[in-house]
C-alpha cells in the first residue's frame, strides 16, 4: 500500500479507492503531490513550474533561483514566519523568542499495521488491515524535530495522519500551534461542508462557496461542541450525497479545535485541523515531545454518501458490534423528582413494552433535587432511593432489564463535599471570580489526583452495584482554564490536558469495566466526536428530542458516524424542547435511526399508545441488526430541496434484509408524487415487501383506503433501484413510512 521511489523522491500511498502522493524535493522539502482516486502510478503530469513569484520568498540556499519558493509550493507540515505566508501547521517561540523554524526531511520508515497513539484515541488496525509510512523531519538549526505519520487501509478511503513534535535543542521552547496535519490543493473549485449547531440543534449542514482568504471552524469551549462540529469537507460543486468527489476531515479530538482554509493569491487552498492554536501554548524542555491527536482525510469519489461509508475503525470492545439494548430512561419522564417507587413502575411497564434497559438519569446522589448542587459527590441518596442503587437495579434485573446510570464526574457543585474539600480542584483564574454555567463549575482533570478521584468514586458505583450501561454528561464548557498545580508557562497546556486527562480516566475507567456499554452525553450531543467514541460506543445525540428536529440531527450526524453511535428516543407530545405534536409512528421511526429508546412516562400511555408501541418494539426487534449493523445511506436529506423529506436505506450485513424509512415533515398541496429510488440492491434478486408502515390517513385524505396494497409483494432490485418506489400521498403532516424488503431464496 506504501511505496517509496529513492530515485523520485515519491511517496504513493495507495488502495484500491485512492491515492495519497507525497515528494522529498531536492532532498530537503516534504511536498504534498496528489490526493484523490486511486491512480497507477505518479508520473508527475502535473509538474511544478518555474515561475519567478513576486514577494515569495527563496530559501538561503537557493538566493539566486527566483523561481523556487515554497510559498508557492504544496507543502505537508508548513512552519510560521519563514519561507511560506500561508497558514501555518505549526508554531514555535524559541527560547530567544526566535519564531523561525525550518523542518527537513531526514528519513522516514514503513510499518504494518498502526501503531497506537500513547494516552489519545486513534483509529487501530491490525496489521493486514493498514500501513503506516512516518516522515522524520528535522529543524536545520536543530532546534526541533517532526515525526508525521500517514496510516493507509487497505478498505478504507482513508488516511490517518498525527504529528508528533520533539524539542531536540538544548533550551526551552515553547509551541504555540501543533496542528493534526496540513494540506495543499491545487485549487479551489470547492464547496465548504461544516457542521453547525447549537443546544439541542446540533450538526445542521452548511455548505457555502469556498472562499478566498481563511474561514474556519473552530471551538473554543474546552470540548468538541454543540456549535461546531471536528469535521470539515471540501466537495466538488456538483458533487451530491451520491456522486462527485469529496475530501471529508475529521479529528480524534475531544477538545477545542480548529479547522481552517485557506484560498491563497494564486487560488490553491490549504486545509489545516488540530487542536485549536488560540490560547494554546506547550512547553517542551529539552527531549520533551508533543503528540497532536489523530485527523482522518476521506476520499469519496461517490459524493457524501461515500464519505459517510468510511467506517472508521475507533469503536473497541465487546459493544462495538453488539445489538444496543432498547432503553427507557426517566429524564423526560420524571426530571429530578423520582423515587424507588416511580422506578420500579417504569421497570414494570417497560417489562411489559418489551423494553430491555431501565436508565436512571440525573439526581441519584449527594442531596441533588436540582441542578443547584452535589455534582462531586457520587453517593447514593438514600432518602430518594430507600433501597439504594442495588434495589433499583434489582428491580430491573428480576424482570429481565438492564440497569444504567448517569454521570458527570468532570464537574463539581459548588454546593457539594466535594467542593468544601477541596475548592482547589475546580478550573478558576485566581484573582477572578468563579464563571458558572448550570450552577456548575468543572474539575481541573490536568491534575493527577483529581483523575484519581474521577476513577474511584466512579469505579466505587460500579463496583459495588449491578450496572449494565453508564451515560456520561458533560454539561457546561471551560472557561477560566488555570491550574493551580501548573507553573505559569505551563498554564496554555491546561485546556489540553484537561481532554488528556479525561482521556485517562476513561480509559481506566472502561478498561476495568468492560461488560458496561458506555454512552457519552454533553448536554445531548456537545461532545458527538471520534474521540470520545473510542471509549464510549455510543453517544446521545441531542437533547432536542422532538422527531423534526431530530430528522436533521440524525442526518447532519450521520455524514460522519454510522447510525450505531446515536443515541435516538420517543418523547411526549407537546414536545419538551419545542411544543410541536408529532405522531407516535413518525417519533417511533426516527428514533429506529439510531439506538432506539423510549424517554417519556412510559406508565402513562393510552391503551392504543401501548399497543402501538409493543408494535415498535416488535418491529426494531426484526430490524435491529440490519438498522445498527448494515450499511446504511440517506436518500433524501432534510438540507437539500425543500427540507420537507428525508428518507434513509439500510441494508443488512448479508444484504438479505432492506429497510426503507421515509418522512415529510409538512403535507403540501400540488405536491408531485415521491419516487425512492434505493441503491445497492441486487439487481436480479427479487424483495419481498415483509413489513410496510403507510403513514397514518387522517379524515382530510382524499386517497381513498390503502392506495397501494404493497405489502406481500415483491420487486427485483432493479427496478427497486433504477424505477423507484412510489410513496403512498397522504395528506397529514409529520408523515412517516417504513418498508422492510427480505431478499427471496437468499
Ligand atoms: C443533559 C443530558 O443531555 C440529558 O439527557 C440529561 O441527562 C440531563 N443532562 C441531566 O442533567
Amino acid at each position: 500500500m506504501i511505496t517509496f521511489d529513492e530515485k523520485t523522491g515519491l511517496f504513493h500511498l495507495k488502495n484500491s479507492s485512492m491515492s495519497y502522493v507525497m515528494q522529498v524535493v531536492r532532498g530537503k522539502y516534504l511536498l504534498h503531490r496528489y490526493w484523490g482516486k486511486a491512480i497507477r502510478e505518479f508520473r508527475d503530469g502535473r509538474a511544478f513550474q518555474a515561475i519567478d513569484r513576486a514577494f515569495s520568498p527563496q530559501p538561503g540556499d537557493y538566493e539566486n533561483e527566483r523561481t523556487f519558493s515554497l510559498d508557492v509550493l504544496p507543502q505537508e507540515y508548513p512552519a510560521y514566519g519563514h519561507l511560506d505566508y500561508r497558514t501555518p501547521a505549526y508554531e514555535v517561540r524559541l527560547a530567544d523568542g526566535t519564531t523561525t523554524t525550518e523542518l527537513r526531511y531526514e528519513c522516514y520508515e514503513i510499518k504494518k499495521g498502526k501503531p497506537s497513539l500513547a494516552g489519545l484515541p486513534a483509529a487501530y488496525a491490525e496489521d493486514h488491515e493498514a500501513e503506516t509510512l512516518v516522515i522524520k523531519l528535522k529543524d536545520l538549526a536543530g532546534k526541533l524535530a517532526a515525526e508525521l505519520s500517514y496510516t493507509i487501509f487497505a478498505e478504507l478511503p482513508i488516511v490517518a495522519r498525527n504529528a508528533k513534535l520533539t524539542n531536540i535543542g538544548g533550551e526551552a521552547l515553547d509551541l504555540t500551534g501543533a496542528a493534526s496535519f496540513a494540506l495543499d490543493f491545487s485549487d479551489h473549485d470547492f464547496d465548504r461542508l461544516s457542521l453547525y449547531g447549537g443546544h439541542a440543534a446540533e450538526r445542521s449542514l452548511e455548505r457555502v462557496r469556498l472562499m478566498r482568504g481563511i474561514q474556519e471552524n473552530s471551538s473554543r469551549r474546552g470540548a468538541s461542541s454543540h456549535q461546531q462540529s471536528p469535521f470539515l469537507a471540501l466537495a466538488r460543486k456538483d458533487a451530491g450525497e451520491n456522486s462527485g468527489e469529496v475530501y471529508g476531515f475529521s479529528l480524534v479530538w475531544s477538545g477545542e479545535f480548529s479547522f481552517k482554509t485557506e484560498v491563497e493569491q494564486f487560488g490553491t487552498t490549504r486545509v489545516v485541523g488540530g487542536i485549536n492554536p488560540q490560547g494554546f501554548c506547550w512547553h517542551l524542555e529539552p527531549k520533551e515531545s508533543f503528540q497532536t491527536p489523530e485527523a482522518w482525510l476521506a476520499y469519496s469519489s461517490e459524493g457524501l454518501n461515500g464519505m459517510s461509508q468510511a467506517r472508521h475503525h475507533i469503536v473497541r470492545g465487546k459493544h462495538r458490534d453488539a445489538l444496543r439494548p432498547i432503553l427507557v430512561n426517566n429524564w423526560e419522564a420524571t426530571y429530578f423528582d423520582f423515587d424507588d417507587e416511580k422506578m420500579d413502575k417504569l421497570a414494570e411497564t417497560a417489562k411489559e413494552l418489551g423494553i430491555e434497559l431501565l436508565v436512571l438519569d440525573d439526581g441519584w446522589f449527594g442531596k441533588r433535587k436540582d441542578d443547584n448542587s452535589s455534582l462531586g459527590d457520587w453517593q447514593v441518596n438514600m432518602s430518594k432511593l430507600k433501597k439504594g442503587l442495588k434495589g433499583v437495579a434489582e428491580s430491573a434485573h428480576k424482570r429481565g432489564l438492564k440497569f444504567g446510570l448517569w454521570f458527570e464526574p468532570e464537574m463539581v457543585s459548588e454546593d457539594s463535599d466535594l467542593y468544601r474539600a477541596h475548592p482547589d480542584w475546580a478550573l478558576q483564574a485566581p484573582a477572578y471570580p468563579h464563571t458558572y454555567s448550570r450552577h456548575q463549575l468543572v474539575l481541573d482533570l490536568s491534575r493527577q489526583e483529581v483523575r484519581d478521584y474521577l476513577v474511584e468514586s466512579v469505579g466505587k458505583i460500579l463496583g459495588e452495584n449491578p450496572i449494565d450501561y453508564v451515560k456520561w454528561d458533560f454539561n457546561r464548557h471551560i472557561t477560566d482554564a488555570f491550574s493551580g498545580k501548573l507553573p505559569s508557562e505551563r498554564q496554555g497546556e491546561v485546556r489540553t490536558r484537561f481532554v488528556l486527562g479525561l482521556y485517562e480516566v476513561l480509559e481506566r475507567l472502561t478498561q476495568a469495566f468492560p461488560e458496561v456499554l458506555f454512552e457519552s452525553c454533553s448536554g445531548g450531543g456537545g461532545r458527538f466526536d471520534a474521540g470520545m467514541l473510542y471509549y464510549m460506543p455510543q453517544t446521545w445525540t441531542s437533547d432536542d428530542t422532538d422527531a423534526v428536529q431530530r430528522l436533521s440531527i440524525q442526518s447532519g450526524t450521520s455524514l460522519v458516524f454510522p447510525p450505531i453511535t446515536m443515541g435516538a428516543h420517543v418523547s411526549v407530545v407537546p414536545n419538551h424542547q419545542v411544543g410541536r405534536v408529532t405522531s407516535l409512528q413518525m417519533r417511533g421511526l426516527c428514533a429506529m435511526m439510531g439506538d432506539f429508546g423510549y424517554e417519556l412516562d412510559i406508565t402513562k400511555f393510552t391503551e392504543e399508545e401501548r399497543q402501538e408501541v409493543k408494535a415498535q418494539i416488535e418491529l426494531y426487534k426484526k430490524i435491529r441488526p440490519t438498522l445498527q449493523l448494515g450499511s446504511f445511506r440517506r436518500l433524501l436529506t432534510p438540507f437539500e430541496g425543500t427540507k420537507n423529506e428525508t428518507a434513509w436505506q439500510f441494508i443488512s450485513r448479508d444484504g438479505s434484509q432492506v429497510v426503507l424509512m421515509y418522512f415529510k415533515t409538512l403535507a403540501e398541496p400540488a405536491a408531485p408524487i415521491r419516487l425512492l429510488k434505493l441503491a445497492e440492491l441486487d439487481p436480479e434478486a427479487e424483495y419481498e415487501l415483509t413489513e410496510y408502515l403507510p403513514a397514518k390517513r387522517t379524515s382530510m385524505d382524499f386517497g381513498g383506503e390503502a392506495a397501494l396494497q404493497l405489502k406481500g409483494r415483491s420487486f427485483y432490485g432493479d427496478e427497486l433501484m433504477y424505477s423507484g418506489l412510489a410513496v403512498e400521498k397522504i395528506d397529514t403532516d409529520f408523515a412517516a413510512y417504513c418498508w422492510v424488503f427480505e431478499k427471496k431464496n437468499k
